[in-house]
């Protein structure tokens, strides 16, 4: 079939394994509206409102207005077949403080998504922290402040405390390399810094953070806890041994650093000589919280990026242009390094513990003409995911699930509403949801 006409994917259910869970995530930031509900404020909406930090200056105030709508939304991920749907809690809707007081509507908004999640036969797979961090604690030094752990900690007592008997597994925070080095090194995210101190120090309260909640929750009786980590493939620019080198220092930060935390006890030794210096005190002596079992992991993957050396202090590089078919995020379609990630985590770090695509997904130039939205890319985009995926199950990765980012159009961060990831359309001016094909497809494959 050609890539640009299809309608239909390749696989069906019976090229998985007996109980392969397919699913779609969102997060509570890009799609519920966090004005609605007594939510707090989060470094998002204050990131957002700085200029230059986001497309238009868009926020999630509004976003998929999901809060009140939910209902419609999980009626479509239930009448796509799917059988488990990923989605975040935010903090701030529930404490808005961040620590503190609680708001008893945004507590009572999770127990009525978990029971509609449930009444539709959809296994609730819930990540605590999609990034919105409630303001108060980003002004006494969010990610950077080690108290976090404990502030985070809290936080997830109380919201599992409400809905965790009923969650199908749980994972505490969604892309560490998201919160650490996007936001504080490279400043494309909340809260926008540029400093390797406060890079190194997220980083590590992250991980310190992770094992916190992962504990609480043991110790409140739940089960299937797991970890959301996300992965790029880094092509060295050329094969000099400086470019090499780039692009295992870029591994090390991207792919690494968090794994071996969590699985080995220690961070990868690039990286540890140029954060050495920036560590908390006493950093060794978290890995007893961090190290702490997990009953699965997640990947979430999208591309691959072609590293090249610079003069620039350390890590030294930068990205150049590849040669690939390209997403409307500019993303290379790379689906390779997608079997690569889950067979060396499992090859490097995990062993015999299930693993998880919980994203994977592309954004698209999709348009409604005559009331229907194409979209042959997407279907190609995750056809050839699946089929890695598949690939890696045979090289003997014990993949269990596949997760497609995302149910819907969303806030996409600091693309604004402008990037389209969803199966389901949404008119941002009418809020009106329309199946892409993608989603058809979905619902076929799913089927069949
Ligand atoms: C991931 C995020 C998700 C979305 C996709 C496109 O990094 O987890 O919120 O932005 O990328």
């Amino acid at each position: 079939m050609k890539e640009d006409t299809m309608d239909k994917f390749n696989w069906d259910r019976s090229d998985l394994p007996e109980g392969f869970m397919f699913g779609t995530a969102t997060s509570s930031y890009q799609i519920e509206g966090h004005g609605f509900g007594g939510a707090g404020r989060t470094h998002w909406d204050d990131f957002a409102a700085t200029p230059g930090n986001v497309v238009r200056a868009e926020n999630g105030l509004k976003a998929c207005d999901h809060y009140h709508r939910y209902a419609e939304d999980l009626d479509l991920v239930a009448a796509a077949g799917l059988d488990a749907y990923r989605f975040s809690v935010s903090w701030a809707r529930v404490m808005p403080e961040g620590r503190g007081a609680i708001n008893q509507e945004g507590l009572d908004f999770y127990d009525r998504l978990t029971d509609a999640m449930l009444e539709r036969d959809l296994k609730p797979c819930a990540t605590l922290y999609h990034w919105e961090l409630p303001s108060p604690l980003a002004d006494l030094g969010g990610w950077r402040n080690g108290d976090i752990a404990n502030w985070f900690g809290d936080f997830t007592d109380v919201i599992m405390g409400k809905i965790g008997d009923r969650m199908h597994s749980v994972a505490p925070i969604n892309e560490p390399w998201c919160v650490g080095w996007l936001s504080h090194m490279l400043g494309h995210h909340a809260p926008g810094l540029r400093d390797i101190r406060a890079t190194a120090r997220a980083m590590h309260h992250v991980l310190l953070a992770h094992g916190t909640a992962i504990d609480r929750m043991r110790a409140l009786g739940l089960s299937n806890l797991g970890g959301v980590f996300n992965f790029e493939y880094p092509h060295p620019a050329d094969d000099t041994p400086e470019a090499m080198e780039a692009a295992a220092v870029y591994d090390e930060y991207y792919n690494q650093f968090f794994l071996s935390g969590i699985f080995k006890g220690e961070y990868p030794a690039r990286v540890l000589k140029a954060f050495e210096l920036h560590l908390p005190k006493g950093w060794q002596d978290d890995f007893k919280t961090i190290q702490t079992p997990l009953d699965w992991v997640g990947l979430n993957y999208y591309t691959c990026k072609r590293i090249a050396p610079n003069d620039d202090p350390w890590p030294s590089h930068q990205e150049v242009d590849g040669p690939l078919p390209k997403t409307k995020m500019g993303w290379e379609i790379y689906p390779d390094g997608l079997h690569h990630f889950l067979t060396r985590t499992k090859d490097v770090y995990t062993g015999d513990l299930p693993l998880l695509v919980t994203e994977n997904g592309m954004a698209n130039a999709d348009i409604i003409q005559n009331g229907q939205v194409n979209d042959p890319e997407r279907i190609a985009y995750v056809d050839v995911h699946m089929k890695a995926v598949q690939r890696a199950i045979a090289d003997g990765a014990p993949v269990e699930g596949y997760f497609l980012w995302s149910l819907m159009d969303n806030y996409e961060w600091a693309l604004g509403y402008e990037k389209r990831f969803g199966a389901v359309h949404v008119d941002f001016d009418t809020l009106t949801r329309t199946p892409k094909a993608s989603y058809y497809a979905l619902q076929d494959a799913l089927r069949r």
